[in-house]
């Protein structure tokens, strides 16, 4: 059976990766962008990633000797025999509602429509769709040719079928898929670690704790320490989120002065070469510190668990099993609910408590689920 064409449109960071993924597992894919130069640059990245994939999947199954991939400028060309079309363009809402209700005129009338958004809500994008039962949100992970974790986000309008389709194209591509059962904000994984941000905006504000003492407890986990992270993503990045979940979801996300006043100098991280640290041949310059003794990994985990029980509260996931899932497909993370004991969670109310009054942000206290021992 012939497998389901598959149309990218926006070849830049995701849309490339995502175009290489199901080309690698057979798809016919065509890769749209209005930029020829980011299309060629596309199919560079494509050719070369898809030459180590070919390495490391040679022992797991036959990944065939070409991929099916048309690259092009011309939206009719990508879209007039698509099956599934995913947009991943700018998180620009007007720039989005303006490309759907263009394509919706053209796609094929059986075609599922798809965006890769990592913030704007179903309800909002599914107003620019002429079909909104035929739409869905599908969040990838960066780089999406090799994070297992896909959200499916379906809008109040989304038809069961189209989910399973959906479902049933990317889980035989060998994706995971975890289905968001209320579009909040951050979806689940990104809003998991969301108030992390919280945390290291008010060790920057507070002046107490150099950002080295804070990274230490972290140098020897798989993954980037925090501050080193946000160096990583860059601070206009970080900013930028920061205010997009202090507008939707609560104003304890507010970024301080530390933050506001780097981007204003430019300090933006790695890609300026300083920001929180300084950046040599993409490595940050830190000075020697010991691990800081008040605040480490248990009040990272601790907010996390925090946050993981807002989500079941406010119905985005309906299970522990369910984080758990989103957290290892989703950031390679080992489980955070599974096997939690009375007296871990005393240790996380405490560190909630901790956060709290320390620094004087509501936000860290426990959930009540959380403080009445309540199964999530
Ligand atoms: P990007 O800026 O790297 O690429 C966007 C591409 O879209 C550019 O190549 C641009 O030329 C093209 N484009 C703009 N308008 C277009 C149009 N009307 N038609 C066709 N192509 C158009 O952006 P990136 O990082 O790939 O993000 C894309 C989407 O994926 C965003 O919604 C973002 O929030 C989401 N996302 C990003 C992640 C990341 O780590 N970068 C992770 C998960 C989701």
């Amino acid at each position: 059976m012939s497998k389901e064409i598959i149309t990218v449109i926006g070849a830049g960071e995701m849309g490339h990766a995502i175009g290489l993924f199901f080309a690698f597992s057979g798809h016919p894919v065509r890769l749209f962008d209005i930029q020829p130069h980011i299309l060629e640059k596309a199919k560079e990245s494509i050719e070369k990633k898809w030459e180590v994939l070919k390495r490391k999947v040679r022992m797991e199954k036959p990944a065939g000797d070409t991929l099916h991939i048309v690259y092009t400028d011309k939206m009719e060309d990508a879209l007039r025999s698509a099956d599934l079309v995913i947009e991943a363009i700018p998180e620009v809402l007007e720039w989005k509602a303006d490309l759907f209700r263009s394509i919706t005129k053209i796609i094929p009338s059986h075609a599922i429509l798809a965006s890769n958004t990592s913030t704007i809500s179903m309800e909002t994008l599914s107003g620019s769709v002429k079909t909104p039962e035929k739409f869905l949100g599908l969040h990838f992970f960066n780089p999406a040719e090799k994070m297992k974790l896909v959200e499916l986000i379906p809008s109040s309008h989304t038809g069961t079928a189209v989910m399973d389709v959906a479902r049933h194209i990317l889980e035989n591509a060998g994706k995971k898929v975890l289905w968001i059962r209320n579009d909040r904000p951050g979806f689940a994984v990104n809003r998991m670690i969301a108030p992390t941000q919280i945390l290291t905006n008010a060790i920057l504000e507070e002046k107490m704790i150099p950002p080295e003492a804070f990274d230490a407890h972290f140098e020897k986990l798989p993954g980037m320490p925090p501050f080193e992270l946000l160096d990583y993503v860059g601070l206009d990045t970080a900013v930028h989120t920061m205010e997009y979940y202090q507008k939707h979801l609560d104003p304890a996300f507010v970024p301080g002065g530390y933050l506001t006043d780097k981007i204003q100098k430019h300090e933006l991280g790695r890609k300026t070469g300083s920001g929180i640290y300084r950046w040599e041949k993409d490595s940050p310059v830190k000075r020697d510190a010991s691990p800081d003794p008040d605040l480490g990994i248990r009040h990272v985990k601790a907010i996390m668990v925090n946050e993981a029980y807002r989500l079941l509260k406010e119905g985005v996931l309906v299970s522990p099993g369910e984080v758990d899932y989103g957290l290892q497909y989703g950031l390679n993370n080992r489980p955070l609910m599974k096997g939690i004991t009375q007296e871990a969670m005393q240790e996380m109310i405490q560190s909630l408590e901790y956060l709290a009054d320390r620094f004087r942000i509501e936000y860290f206290r426990p959930e009540k689920s959380l403080t009445n021992g309540i199964d999530p």
